[in-house]
């Protein structure tokens, strides 16, 4: 049995995590997705092997650095955590709070250093010290000078609740570098791109559509968003005066639960695109926001013909 060695004390791992191990030994590492992705719980190894696994999606040069990803580490032999910050923190200055819906709050952030990302990454929001959620880029480097953040309700959350009642224009917070892969490649400007959302999930999608027209993308673009009812969806007239302004972008609001006014489309919204987008053969797919419809949606996606290497995907 393997164990974790932290600050001169050894630690039998037993079956978790790397990260459940120190935790639950009083020992506080930040961390939001517990799945790998958002590499909040970045920690350095002082000693040991590294499974493959902990280190996937980090650069070359945190590898070189026995950089790993806490979270996802079930070593086989003993490890030695570093103790040391293995995520770096960068100050933001809110600059704006804005409700676009009831339940989905807009937040503008002007980071305090050089920022390089690409619309549709997410970067990691700090509440404290060790609270941390990460939350998508809506915002597009070439076009808008602040990042924007759509962030959803979530009832009974120790952050995105804390962010509707305390979060206000002046204050500074901290955020990480931006990270994942959900973002638009210049390059095949003719392919048709489809674009599948619920929710908050509209948030990379939004940078990834305004990023791909300001690069001069000319094939299909053509987003369906998702939600229960007509209040959860949002951005309506911004996407439609798009839909208007670029011949190539359409936009279809489906509404599952409630009422159907005219102009959106009735069905849970997976439905709603495979009735209308029966072969996806040389798409490119994104698809952001509840998990089981992400899950769905990749399947069904390529079974109607879109490459698994063309779906890129953000479930939250
Ligand atoms: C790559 C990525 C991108 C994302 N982008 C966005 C985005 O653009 N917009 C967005 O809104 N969100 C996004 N998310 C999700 C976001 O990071 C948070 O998960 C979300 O805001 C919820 O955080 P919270 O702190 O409010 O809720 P949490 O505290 O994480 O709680 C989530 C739920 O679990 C319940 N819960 C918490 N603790 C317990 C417990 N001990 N026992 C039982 N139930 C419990 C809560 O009641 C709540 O319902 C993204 C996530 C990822 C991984
Ligand atoms: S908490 Fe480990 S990668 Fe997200």
């Amino acid at each position: 049995m393997s164990r974790v060695i932290y600050d001169g004390q050894a630690i039998e791992r037993g079956d978790l995590s790397v990260l459940d191990c120190l935790t639950e030994h009083g020992i506080n590492i930040p961390s939001s997705c517990h799945s790998g992705l958002c590499q909040t719980c970045l920690s350095r190894a002082a000693s040991g092997s590294i499974p493959a696994r902990a280190q996937t999606g980090l650069k070359e040069t945190q590898i070189a650095q026995n950089y790993f990803l806490a979270c996802v580490c079930y070593p086989e032999h003993d490890i030695e955590v570093a103790m040391e910050d293995g995520v770096n923190k960068l100050p933001a200055l809110v600059s704006g709070v804005k409700h676009l819906s009831a339940d989905i709050l807009g937040v503008h952030l002007k980071p305090q250093h050089p920022f390089n990302y690409r619309a549709g990454q997410f970067i990691n929001f700090f509440k404290d010290e060790n609270t941390v959620r990460s939350y998508s880029l809506a915002s597009v480097p070439e076009l808008d000078d602040e990042l924007f953040l759509h962030v959803r309700k979530v009832p009974g959350g120790q952050v995105s609740p804390w962010m509707f009642e305390h979060l206000k224009p002046g204050d500074q917070v901290q955020i990480t570098e931006p990270a994942g892969e959900c973002f638009y490649v210049p390059g095949k400007p003719a392919q048709n791109i489809l674009l599948v959302g619920t929710g908050s999930g509209l948030a990379p999608l939004y940078g990834i559509i305004r990023d791909a027209l300001q690069q001069g993308h000319t094939g299909k673009i053509v987003l369906y968003h998702g939600s229960t009812s007509f209040g959860g969806l949002y951005l309506v007239d911004e996407l439609r005066t798009l839909a208007q302004k670029h011949e190539n972008f359409s936009y279809v609001p489906c509404i599952s639960e409630s009422a159907v006014p005219e102009g959106y489309a009735s069905g849970m919204v997976l439905d709603v695109v495979l009735a209308r987008q029966a072969d996806l053969s040389g798409w490119r797919v994104f698809l952001c926001g509840h998990p089981e419809m992400v899950k769905s949606g990749r399947q069904e996606a390529f079974l109607a013909g879109a490459s698994m290497s063309e779906i890129f995907a953000d479930p939250f």
